[in-house]
């Protein structure tokens, strides 16, 4: 339909900005829309994972509550990853950004809730009702549950920086710790599905790691395309963002660091005391010094990647890595 031979009055008004409409259907880079096609290929059910051929009474008691520990903590970053996806849509559909990056964004928010999904299974079936209802039975699983709470108070925190960055930035910027999120997820995944012992643990790591791949490429497809849009003090900010990302996921890819994490004086020893008990476990955890050369392997990547367009890159003295 044309609007040349309509009056005035018959043309539907102008939608007031910013808003989810108008909408559209064209993709503006091909990339993305393969990736689009991938996710709807690479779909699963973390209810199809035979969780009942984890048998409980394989496992002593702190062996239990040790892994029920691990998927907790993880939750922290799953949880809430639908969530800040979900708000990425939302940014994304409001800004008219083209169909396959909103469609591909919408498969991550699916994508997060079955990662949580297995966190939930693997916690209900060891420890029913871990995190209300449960109850510790000697100091350490007391320690462990309370460390459960201050990861969640922390993340509660990053949850308000992440929701107040949308004022403060631009979507390119908030992409680039997102960015740091996935690739180390991938990578954690990756090691954790070698390692692991048991078969359901290795099929959902294996789900996880492929989902998360996904989610990285995506992450550079988008930051790529608006680099050619980045401002001289955007890139000057990009060295801020990555580090607060590398902050953040060390909790799960090697420890916290202080400069973010408000944590008890004994959480790291009740966390390495924990993680060491669900290694020995089978769970597939990392030993510190596993989790050192697989975040730094990761970092170095993203690192080359940068450079490759002339991005600046943070000091992670933590890792063992220069920038710039
Ligand atoms: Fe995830
Ligand atoms: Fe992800």
């Amino acid at each position: 339909m044309t609007e040349q031979n309509l009056s005035s009055t018959e043309v539907p008004p102008q939608i007031e900005q910013p808003n989810a409409y108008p909408f559209n259907w064209y993709d503006d880079d091909p990339k993305l829309a393969m990736l689009y096609g991938r996710a709807k290929q690479e779909n699963w059910d973390p209810a199809s994972i035979d969780w009942d051929s984890i048998k409980t009474n394989d496992y002593e008691a702190i062996q239990r509550s040790a892994i029920s520990y691990w998927w907790a903590v993880l939750a922290n970053f799953e949880n809430n990853a639908a969530a800040a996806f979900s708000k990425a849509l939302v940014y994304i559909t409001e800004n008219h950004y083209d169909n396959a990056t909103q469609k591909m964004t919408g498969t991550i928010v699916m994508d997060e809730c079955r990662h949580d999904e297995c966190c939930m299974r693997a916690c209900n079936l060891l420890c029913p009702n871990f995190l209300k209802g449960w109850k510790p039975s000697n100091d350490l699983e007391t320690k462990a549950l309370r460390n459960v709470g201050w990861v969640y108070y922390n993340g509660g925190r990053y949850w308000k920086g992440y929701v107040r960055s949308y004022e403060k930035y631009r979507f390119p910027l908030i992409f680039t710790s997102f960015m740091m999120g996935e690739a180390c997820a991938s990578k954690l995944f990756h090691e954790m599905k070698e390692k692991t012992d048991h078969p359901a643990f290795k099929e959902a790591f294996t789900h996880m790691t492929q989902d998360e791949s996904r989610h990285l490429a995506y992450t550079w497809f988008v930051l790529e395309n608006a680099i050619p849009t980045l401002t001289e003090e955007e890139r000057s900010l990009i060295p801020k963002r990555l580090r607060d990302g590398f902050v953040y996921l060390s909790m799960v890819l090697y420890e916290p660091p202080a400069e973010f994490w408000k944590l008890p004086s004994d959480f790291l020893s009740i966390h390495r005391k924990m993680e060491e008990i669900a290694m020995d476990a089978g769970l597939g955890v990392l030993t510190l010094e596993e989790k050192r050369n697989a975040w730094k392997s990761t970092i170095l990547d993203v690192k080359r990647k940068l450079s490759k367009y002339d991005l600046p890159f943070p000091n992670l003295p933590e890792i063992d890595v220069s920038g710039d």
